[in-house]
């Protein structure tokens, strides 16, 4: 398979994009944008707000970048919230694409970024350093555990995480990943009340979810996409 390409999305943000599947990483219109968008307001935030615990444990499928770890640590960074932060990655991206993509200089850029370009660069290399499958702290409070396997091969105890990034490629380009087999198992490693969010709004996710046993809200997306989809575990 080729390798993945650089691309440049529409807020200014890098992504990649696999030439094989004709598939990028991110929406065009902006990767930072709607990493935000769908998985820190749509999820974190969400999740910060409705409950009181001083822990969370997050699994996101398809770690790919990190831009969503990196995102996740940012806004947490303030709280004294305790993470456990899974990441499960088949595919890790080459190390020398660690140093080209440009989400601690974007990051950097905006007025409330807490962190120095320097340290969000330095938390950015430390996601991607070590082994493929490997835990390492990001900070006192944030444990990174990833992992170098596909969602079908990963297992948990039932009620593991609170919070479920689901990002990977599209229904189109893998439609394995977003069956109702798939989706039971996800509800499985859940928390009661947990939530899971993605970009994703198709119909048939959205009635899969509900006969897995799943509460489902369509919400506004982000620039370029009409709607995402997050699920509450009932
Ligand atoms: C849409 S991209 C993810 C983007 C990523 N969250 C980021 O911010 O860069 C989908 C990711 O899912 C990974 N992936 C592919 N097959 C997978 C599988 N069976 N289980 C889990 N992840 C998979 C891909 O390698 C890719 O990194």
């Amino acid at each position: 398979m080729k390798q993945p390409q650089f691309i440049i999305t529409g807020d200014g943000s890098h992504s990649l994009w696999i030439p094989d599947l004709d598939e990028t990483y991110h929406s065009t219109h902006g990767a930072i944008q709607e990493s935000k968008h769908v998985f820190i307001q749509h999820g974190l935030m969400h999740w910060l707000l409705h409950q009181t615990k001083s822990s969370v444990s997050i699994l996101e499928i398809g770690m790919g970048t990190g831009l969503n770890v990196l995102l996740t640590y940012l806004n947490l960074l303030t709280t004294q919230v305790r993470t456990t932060y899974t990441g499960l990655e088949p595919y890790p991206i080459p190390k020398a694409y660690v140093q080209r993509l440009n989400y601690a200089a974007q990051l950097a850029r905006e007025t409330d970024c807490p962190i120095t370009c320097q340290d969000l660069r330095a938390t950015f290399e430390r996601i991607h350093q070590g082994a493929a499958t490997s835990s390492c702290h990001l900070s006192d409070h944030f444990l990174l555990q990833k992992s170098k396997c596909t969602l079908q091969s990963f297992c948990a105890p039932p009620n593991t995480f609170d919070l479920v990034y689901f990002d990977a490629f599209s229904p189109s380009k893998q439609p394995t990943l977003w069956e109702s087999a798939v989706l039971q198992k996800i509800r499985q490693m859940m928390r009661n009340h947990g939530i899971m969010v993605t970009y994703c709004a198709q119909g048939k996710l959205k009635r899969y979810l509900k006969q897995v046993g799943m509460y489902v809200e369509t919400l506004p997306g982000p620039p370029g996409k009409r709607e995402v989809t997050r699920a509450r575990k009932k």
